[in-house]
């Protein structure tokens, strides 16, 4: 029997700014903790959250890729020439709640694509050319990072929350008071700059912060 392999999630970030960097790099801890296998930064580099990442991974462990400066077009129309599907999360769109747009999504058993924007985002990733869905993490705008944790835990059902992170140097025991942390000694010496895996794109222009 053949086996089906868990669809992937990739965050596409569109619009950080370098007033709020720390939301970029709140949305890429998000997508890491809660499952995601990558993200890509769209139309900017921010050699700083790349570093901030490469640390992250380094301690916590686990497989993530980083991408940044690729224009949003051109991330969007190769990701659906793969063969993935797009999510738009929005307050415009289907409420995650009251209608069955995670359970339509998963059954698609493609990889998915989740668009995080900003303050106002190109109308087009309303259009069916750019999103095959719109998901509204209820009808209220609020923000990226809770509307994309509240996603990732819906289409992971939870299961995201106990995964494993391999080859961490920091683990964190859970305990009911108190904090335990155990330490590796061992080096990873395959931090993520390598794991362009799910991404077809190769490495564009570097758009630099203004
Ligand atoms: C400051 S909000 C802008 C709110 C925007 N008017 C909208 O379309 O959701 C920035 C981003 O947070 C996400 N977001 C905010 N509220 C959301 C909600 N209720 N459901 C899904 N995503 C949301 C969207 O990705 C949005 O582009």
């Amino acid at each position: 029997m053949k086996k089906i392999k868990p669809a992937k999630v990739v965050v596409l970030r569109w619009g950080h700014r370098s007033r709020d960097a720390r939301l970029t790099t709140h949305i890429a801890l998000t997508a890491r903790a809660l499952g995601a296998s990558g993200m890509i930064l769209t139309d900017i580099a921010d050699i700083k959250l790349k570093r901030t990442l490469a640390q992250v991974i380094e301690n916590w462990g686990g497989v993530f890729f980083f991408k940044m400066g690729i224009p949003w077009r051109t991330a969007l129309k190769a990701w659906r020439e793969k063969g993935g599907v797009v999510a738009h999360l929005t307050a415009y769109g289907e409420n995650i709640q009251t209608s069955k747009v995670i359970q339509r999504i998963r059954a698609t058993g493609k990889n998915v694509l989740v668009i995080v924007g900003s303050q106002k985002v190109p109308g087009d990733f309303f259009s069916k050319k750019i999103s095959h869905f719109n998901v509204a993490v209820g009808n209220q705008p609020h923000s990226e990072c809770s509307s994309l944790a509240i996603f990732l835990d819906r289409f992971f059902e939870g299961k995201e929350l106990d995964r494993k992170f391999e080859r961490a140097n920091l683990q964190i025991i859970p305990r009911t008071h108190g904090k335990k942390l155990v330490k590796k000694d061992k080096r990873r010496k395959d931090i993520h700059t390598n794991l362009s895996l799910a991404f077809p794109v190769p490495m564009p222009k570097i758009y630099i912060l203004a």
